[in-house]
């Protein structure tokens, strides 16, 4: 059956090649694209392709290029290898573009993903040229049905000078009913509350709308998304996890929450979803999500009823993840809602339903900062993502890594952090494998002290314990947040000086 049953977007359809000629050098361009799900599988691989001549030629062709976070090889990273992208925004995990950016080939805007709809809206980023967005269907009327993700793709049809269109067979016809696309938002002076007072309140509507006079193009795909891989959690991911949820038992004890907790935030990756595969083995059950993304451990969650519910933006599901979605995919109706980016961290939210975010993180310091996005102060891992969303405006943040990276070279506990993304002012919960600390209602010494004893590896205890001695020691006029400027930052620069890094 038809996928485009507008008769006006029916006269558009075309091949991914004829598409890419619509798309010049030096146009913004947003894609739609969420941790591999969702994003345009036909046409960054065309305009790849131009642009790669184009580069042999000596006559480059580049883009700005703005999506919901990271895509996939066939997206950012086939653009990144044609040496097409200029600049880049809010999220990448793609290797081959990080590369880029790091080689000082691509500027790389690391926005909030809350910032990044509306910071276009305020009009900071310039104009957008062209949207390339996938969808499951496109029915009469401009109404589309969103794919996989949503991300930013209601502000890119909306603010786009021409679009083009991909509709995906390969995503489930039956998605239609699992979005809810707000459209109430205004520009500031004329801002009102977002009427939203529960996770799973519907607030939107089930499309996406587009104005068929603006879309340029239509092509049809049939190809999967880019699956994220999901491993069964190791030791450390697994200390980790149990370090979480004995504290939330201890919050619920405490009488700071309920026992069916408040709305859970995970980021994605093993750490993240270790913490899920034991709240899965946990007493608790009857709980709501809301969250960046769906991965494998919400569904486990979702399909023993621990999980009631789940609001996202985003599915970022292996390939098996992917299988059970589908063969299950009605039982999952109206359990699991997927929003524009913008709604699912928007912080007015975030803070209204009193979210508990539990995200990774690179680095923490004694004093509480933490690093998400860069190695050794200079080099992008991903970016911010939804991390400072969360964090800021949550009841409840954690921030989780193993105590030590690169084989144990590497503490993940540093007396500065080599790059803040999460000031001591944001930050509550450290964890890692060696325990937890809770820095809450402390003065910056009494944190360096918690932090060092539950969170540090043993191994480096000593030299951070001597550092904060000394520090005390050698100013006793600056003791509120004792640091040795020098040694903070040889911390970090000895690991490069020995070539560790
Ligand atoms: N010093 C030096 N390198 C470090 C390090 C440290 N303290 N900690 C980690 N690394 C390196 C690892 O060695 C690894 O390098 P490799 O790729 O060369 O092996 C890399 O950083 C990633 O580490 P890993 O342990 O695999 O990370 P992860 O998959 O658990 O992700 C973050 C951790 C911080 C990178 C990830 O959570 C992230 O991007 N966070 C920011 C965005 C976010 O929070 N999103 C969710 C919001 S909803």
């Amino acid at each position: 059956m038809s996928r485009i049953t507008c008769p006006i977007l029916n006269t558009k359809v075309t091949t991914a090649v004829e598409a890419a000629q619509l798309i010049h050098d030096g146009d913004n361009v947003g894609m739609s694209g969420f941790t591999g799900a969702g994003y345009p599988k036909a046409l960054p691989g065309a305009l790849a392709a131009r642009m790669t001549a184009a580069h042999e030629a000596g006559d480059p062709f580049r883009i700005g290029l703005w999506t919901g976070a990271s895509t996939a090889p066939d997206a950012d990273g086939v653009l990144a290898a044609a040496h097409g992208i200029a600049t880049r925004l809010p999220y990448n995990s793609d290797p081959t573009l990080r590369t880029l950016i790091n080689s000082g080939e691509v500027d790389y805007i690391d926005a909030h993903l809350s910032h990044s709809a509306q910071h276009m809206w305020f009009g900071f980023y310039g104009n957008l040229d062209v949207a390339v967005v996938e969808v499951t269907a496109a029915l009469p009327e401009g109404r589309l049905v969103p794919s996989s993700s949503v991300g930013n793709n209601k502000t890119w049809l909306d603010r786009a000078d021409r679009i083009i269109l991909e509709v995906n067979h390969w995503q489930p016809r039956e998605l239609e009913g699992f979005h809810d696309i707000y459209y109430g938002a205004a520009l500031p002076p004329h801002r009102r509350p977002i009427q939203l007072i529960d996770a799973m309140q519907r607030i939107g509507e089930p499309y996406l709308r587009v104005d068929p006079a603006k879309v340029v193009a239509v092509v049809e795909t049939n190809h999967p998304d880019r699956n994220s891989p999901f491993d069964p959690p190791g030791e450390v991911s697994r200390a980790i996890a149990d370090h979480v949820l004995n504290f939330l038992r201890h919050e619920v004890s405490a009488g700071r929450m309920p026992p069916t907790l408040l709305p859970l935030q995970s980021g994605v990756g093993n750490v993240a979803n270790a913490v899920l595969a034991d709240l899965n083995d946990s007493e608790f059950t009857d709980l709501i999500a809301f969250t960046e993304v769906i991965q494998d451990g919400m569904l486990d969650l979702l399909d023993s009823g621990t999980l009631r519910a789940a609001s996202a933006t985003s599915f970022g599901l292996s390939d098996l993840g992917v299988q059970r979605f589908m063969s299950n995919i009605d039982a999952y109706k109206g359990r699991i809602l997927l929003r524009s980016e913008e709604i699912s961290n928007h912080p007015e939210l975030v803070r209204r339903l009193g979210v508990i975010a539990m995200n990774g993180m690179i680095e923490a310091d004694l004093y509480g900062n933490v690093n998400s996005t860069h190695i050794m102060g200079s080099a992008i891992m991903n970016g911010i993502g939804g991390s400072g969303d969360f964090a800021r405006n949550a009841f409840l943040n954690f921030f989780m890594s193993p105590s030590t990276a690169k084989g144990g070279a590497v503490s993940s506990i540093v007396p500065m952090v080599s790059h803040v993304d999460h000031t001591e002012h944001d930050v509550q919960v450290i964890v890692t494998e060696q325990g937890l600390a809770d820095l809450r209602g402390l003065s910056p010494t009494d944190r360096a002290d918690r932090v060092i004893a539950h969170c540090a590896h043993p191994s480096f205890r000593d030299a951070l314990t001597d550092y904060v001695a000394r520090a005390n020691a050698t100013r006793p006029t600056a003791r509120h947040t004792p640091h040795l400027l020098d040694e903070a930052l040889s911390w970090h620069q000895r690991y490069l000086d020995t070539g560790q890094m």
